[in-house]
């Protein structure tokens, strides 16, 4: 039977989102029905909300989150009610030529930005962010969009697994390969740049220089193990260089999502470095490199997009990490709030206070 739940809906461009009442389509063959416990407030929701992007509309925002699987459709065999899930924004096909071809990450069947998947507002179509809609007290998703984690993980965490701790640590493991004695800079401490702070320190770097663009951000960095806290400025390039013998930093990770930032990343490293872009930007915000300096200062310019990781593979593993004591994730959760409250959530993540906002339900 199909139930009305409360979800986080923005009815139109340029609107406010609010908490309306929608309903849940019918359990299909594949498909499962999760309760939502915890999901967490990333940048991604923002950007669907602000310009960044231009998703249609109507919208149920919300990636990042946990819950318990309630009711599993007919041919469900990874969960069963009562198993608890992180849910996968990006759920691999397994067939697609990137899927065959070791990338599940960029399955050309997921990472659709917005789709419909029967869930209705008013008796109408709407469309749910990245296939799940998480900002909702359930949701219907495809099997494939839930990874099962232990029980004794908290929903946030496990939430946190989801999308920012997943994209933060495989950004440094498996899409940079940071060694030890590297030295890394990461720009922008939200919850994305916190997570890869932590990864770059726990693959042994010697240097983690944080960076932001005020102090308030600095005993977060201090908690998440940087090295280096130091604020954005446009001698951010001299400021790495002192850090790091004058060569500037084997890796800069940029956490924004904006061409200049992307600009300083490029500039924070050595000659040889590697630059890799976590961030997701405007199609509009152009980044400007010269053919001379692409040349001579032979860096690596590369998109980490979901950790490029395989979520069914690393999502588990990570969640042993954190009941194992070898990843701690608390100091990544600022806030727990309710569904209306996203919105000031959202104005937190604007000006840049924080780290993870996490809706509990
Ligand atoms: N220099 C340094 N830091 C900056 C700058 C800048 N010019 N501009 C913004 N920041 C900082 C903000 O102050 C904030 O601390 O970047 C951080 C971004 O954090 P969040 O808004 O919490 O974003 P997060 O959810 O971590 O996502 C980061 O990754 O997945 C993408 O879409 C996501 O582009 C976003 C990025
Ligand atoms: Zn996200």
């Amino acid at each position: 039977m199909s139930a009305y739940i409360k979800g986080l809906v923005v009815r139109a461009a340029g609107t406010a989102p609010a908490v309306e009442e929608l309903r849940l389509p019918e359990v299909g063959p594949g498909q499962v029905r999760v309760g939502i416990r915890a999901a967490g407030v990333c940048h991604s929701d923002l950007s669907m909300v602000n310009g960044t992007l231009s998703p249609p509309h109507p919208l149920v925002l919300g990636h990042e989150a946990a819950g318990e699987v309630l009711e599993a459709g007919a041919g469900v065999t990874r969960v069963r009610p009562g198993t608890h899930v992180a849910l996968n924004w990006s759920p691999a096909c397994r067939e697609c030529w990137f899927c065959t071809h070791g990338e599940p990450w960029l399955c050309a069947a997921a990472n659709v930005a917005a789709l419909e998947n029967g869930s209705t507002l008013d008796g109408a179509p709407v469309h749910v962010t990245l296939g799940l809609g998480a900002f909702a007290e359930q949701v219907v998703v495809p099997e494939k969009a839930v990874i099962a984690v232990p029980d004794e993980l908290s929903w946030e965490n496990a939430a946190l697994l989801g999308c920012a701790v997943l994209t933060g640590t495989g950004a440094v493991r498996n899409t940079a390969r940071v060694a030890a004695g590297d030295t890394v800079v990461v720009i922008g401490l939200g919850g994305v740049g916190l997570s890869v702070v932590a990864a770059a320190r726990a693959a042994g770097a010697a240097a983690v220089i944080a960076v932001d663009l005020t102090e308030a951000k600095k005993a977060l960095a201090e908690a998440a193990g940087a090295t280096d806290f130091v604020v954005s400025s446009d001698n951010l390039s001299k400021d790495i260089r002192s850090r790091t013998q004058r060569l500037g930093a084997d890796h800069a990770f940029e956490c924004v999502g904006r061409a200049s930032t992307i600009r300083a990343a490029w500039r924070a490293t050595r000659r040889g470095g590697q630059v890799t872009v976590v961030g997701m930007g405007r199609s509009d915000d152009m980044v400007e490199l010269s053919a001379l300096d692409i040349f001579s200062s032979a860096r690596t310019l590369r998109a980490s997009v979901y950790g490029s990781a395989d979520p069914d593979v690393e999502v588990p593993a990570l969640a042993q990490d954190v009941l194992s004591g070898a990843l701690r994730l608390d100091h990544l959760i600022t806030d727990r709030i309710t569904l209306a409250e996203v919105p000031a959530a959202f104005d937190r993540m604007a000006r840049g206070e924080g780290a993870r906002s996490v809706v509990v339900f």
